[in-house]
């Protein structure tokens, strides 16, 4: 019964997100961490669920970069359907290790829970949703699409990932193309590989368009 009001209080909640944290993010992370912990070893499925359903709660990156928000609210709730102590610290310390906090920094995990979870939203950063995603949030905060005058760089502190204004495209090389290396469970990583190729050939892609080849291979001038 947790689960199930869990998952209605969320989906509720983010009925109207624009910034690609919406409820289908969140429904596809809870199923495919789901699916990865029943064969992952050493997985407590209900934790795994309600840290899936809650990781993204109150987010840093919507909370003045406060990253003890999401627990603290997924502790509020959990308190409020009485769900166990011992329970709720678990989940708070899976939603603490879940987040991408860097190119240079390492996001280890704590348990086999951790683990699932990370790796199930990380698989929803990339590919074709992971594409959709980084444009939405890229446009919800009002960034350009790419500028090739501003380089990626690799961020060596969860701060200076936090403070990053970069253009969209530059969230490829410093987030998106290195998370199928990152990846901590085997059956994340089989997952990973259709949706990274498809992801390299989206950046090739649009380089080719941003430079306008193709319109010169009609014949015409290419612009300065
Ligand atoms: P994480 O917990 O790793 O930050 P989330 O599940 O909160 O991941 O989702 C963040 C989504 O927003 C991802 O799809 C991510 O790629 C996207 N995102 C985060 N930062 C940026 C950015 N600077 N530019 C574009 N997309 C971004
Ligand atoms: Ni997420």
């Amino acid at each position: 019964m947790i689960i199930e009001n869990t998952a209605a209080f969320i989906q509720e909640k983010f009925a109207t997100e624009g910034s690609g944290h919406d409820w289908p993010h969140i429904r596809r992370v809870w199923q495919v961490a789901r699916a990865l912990a029943a064969q992952e070893p050493g997985t407590d499925p209900e934790v795994v669920e309600l840290a899936a359903l809650l990781h993204d709660i109150a987010d840093w990156k919507f909370h003045n970069g406060d990253y003890e928000a999401g627990p603290r609210a997924a502790r509020a709730w959990l308190l409020s359907q009485q769900v166990p102590e011992a329970t709720i610290a678990r989940v708070e310390q899976v939603i603490r290790e879940v987040s991408f906090k860097g190119l240079g920094v390492e996001t280890p995990v704590s348990s086999p829970d951790a683990a699932v979870v990370q790796d199930a939203d990380r698989l929803d950063a990339i590919g074709a949703i992971g594409v959709g995603r980084a444009f939405a949030y890229g446009g919800h905060k009002g960034r350009p699409l790419h500028d090739p005058a501003t380089p990626p760089v690799s961020h060596e502190s969860f701060a200076q990932y936090q403070q990053s204004t970069a253009p969209t495209l530059n969230h490829f090389y410093e987030k998106l193309l290195h998370l199928k290396d990152r990846l901590h469970t085997p059956a994340a990583r089989t997952l990973a590989q259709e949706r990274h190729r498809f992801m390299e050939a989206f950046v090739a892609q649009f380089l080719r368009e941003w430079d306008s080849e193709d319109v010169a291979g009609l014949g015409g001038q290419r612009l300065a």
